[in-house]
Formats: C-alpha cells, sequence, structure tokens
C-alpha cells in the first residue's frame, strides 16, 4: 500500500472511533470513504460494534458496504443519521470542503445534512489554504439544462467542462441520472457567494462546495491522525 493509502486509511479508522452501537451511519463515496466502510463491516464482524447500518451516498458505497458485510437501510426509513463519514477533495482551515471528486455529491450534501455529526476523512494532501487553487468545483446539473449552465458558469469561471467518463463515451451520468460540470474558479475568496449564485442558476442540482458542514476533519499523515473540529 502507497504511503497516501496509509494515510487514508488511517484517517478512516479514528473516524470510526465515532461509531457506536446501534447507530445509523451516512456512508461517503470515494477511496477514503472506502476504507472506513470497511473498517465498520470488520467492526461489526468482530463484535467491537453490533446493530450499525449505513445510508450508501452511491452505487460504490452501496457496493463497497455490501462486500464488508455492512446492512444497508435507506433515508426514506431513517431520514436522521446520528453520523456520517465522507472523504473530500479539499479542505481549508475553516472545515470548509470541496467534493465531488467521485460524481457522488449531491447524495454526499444530502447525507452529510441529515447526520447529527459530519465527520470528514482525508490525507494531508487535501488540506488547502483557499479552496479552488488547482482544483475544479464539481457541479451536478440537470441534462436538460447542461449546455445552457456550461453557458453561464463560462462566463465567470476560468473554464468549464462536461465531465466524460472513461470506460464509456459521452458525458458522465450521476448516480441521480444527471450530468456533472468541472468548473476551475480559481482561489475561491468568497466561497458563500460563489455557492449561492451557482446555486441561483436554474438547472444546477448542486455544487461540491460543502460549506459549515464538516464538524470533524480527521488527516491521515505520515506521522500519525489529526483530529481538527469546528
Ligand atoms: C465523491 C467525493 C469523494 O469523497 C472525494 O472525491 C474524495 O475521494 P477520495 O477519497 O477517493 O480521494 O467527493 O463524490
Amino acid at each position: 500500500m502507497s504511503w497516501v493509502e496509509e494515510t487514508k486509511r488511517r484517517a478512516a479508522l479514528e473516524a470510526v472511533k465515532e461509531v457506536r452501537s446501534g447507530f445509523v451511519v451516512g456512508l461517503g463515496s470515494g477511496s477514503t470513504a472506502a476504507y472506513a466502510i470497511q473498517a465498520l463491516g470488520e467492526a461489526l464482524r468482530s463484535g467491537v460494534l453490533q446493530d450499525v447500518m449505513g445510508v450508501p451516498t452511491s452505487y460504490q458505497a452501496a457496493s463497497v458496504a455490501l462486500e464488508a458485510g455492512l446492512p444497508l437501510t435507506t433515508l426514506d426509513e431513517n431520514p436522521r443519521l446520528d453520523v456520517a463519514i465522507d472523504g473530500a477533495d479539499q479542505v481549508d482551515a475553516s472545515l470548509n470542503l470541496i467534493k465531488g471528486g467521485g460524481g457522488a455529491l449531491t447524495r454526499e450534501k444530502v447525507v452529510a445534512s441529515a447526520a447529527d455529526r459530519y465527520v470528514v476523512v482525508v490525507d494531508e494532501g487535501k488540506l488547502v489554504e483557499v479552496l479552488g487553487v488547482g482544483q475544479v468545483v464539481p457541479v451536478e446539473v440537470l441534462p436538460f439544462a447542461s449546455a445552457f449552465v456550461l453557458r453561464r458558469v463560462g462566463e465567470r469561471a476560468r473554464s468549464v467542462h462536461l465531465r466524460v467518463g472513461s470506460g464509456k463515451v459521452g458525458p458522465v451520468v450521476t448516480d441521480n441520472g444527471n450530468f456533472l460540470l468541472d468548473a476551475d474558479f480559481g482561489p475561491i475568496e468568497e466561497a458563500g457567494e460563489l455557492e449561492a449564485w451557482l446555486r441561483s442558476i436554474p438547472g444546477v442540482v448542486e455544487t461540491g462546495l460543502f460549506l459549515g458542514l464538516a464538524d470533524i476533519v480527521y488527516v491521515g499523515t505520515r506521522k500519525g491522525v489529526r483530529r481538527l473540529v469546528k
């Protein structure tokens, strides 16, 4: 396992300690969240935890959970979650995030908002001083509106592209049946204003700016795990 993977795994193992028996847990998507899902399955198998269920934010998270033996439930059955554990693409000092590298941002934001505590797990390479430096902001859009939203966002962004998949020709289609735009705004000084502006464009479903949502961030480093609290 590479050092980056090891630091992701370390962060995930610490975050899982936030989970108690009987909890319903939101399950984020991506490689770091997957380590947490696997660790939850292992904790159930070994009897360290009992009666834990997960609400997955993607087919990927659901599939990792099924393989790990972590029972799944839905937001319909559990509209309030005890905790959600999720990865991120960038984290700033105020624990604001950019997410959506894996395209699961909309369900991830719903699950984060439904959780009493939103716990984020990252490797130290995800920590930044200013969001948006070297990182696009993913935006989920209705397919019908994608060209229009692309034009509008392009009037403000340095560049914006429709996300195109590998293993499939044409646009990436999210688990919600929508498209994704990746917009480069450069350093984002007024993230709240940008988020509000993006959400004001008809056809935008959700953005990858997660502002004021994270309660705790576990950062895996070569020396150990840092716990950042809001
Ligand atoms: C998926 C996400 C992921 O959490 C984010 O892209 C980080 O992924 P990874 O842990 O693989 O680096 O937002 O929509």
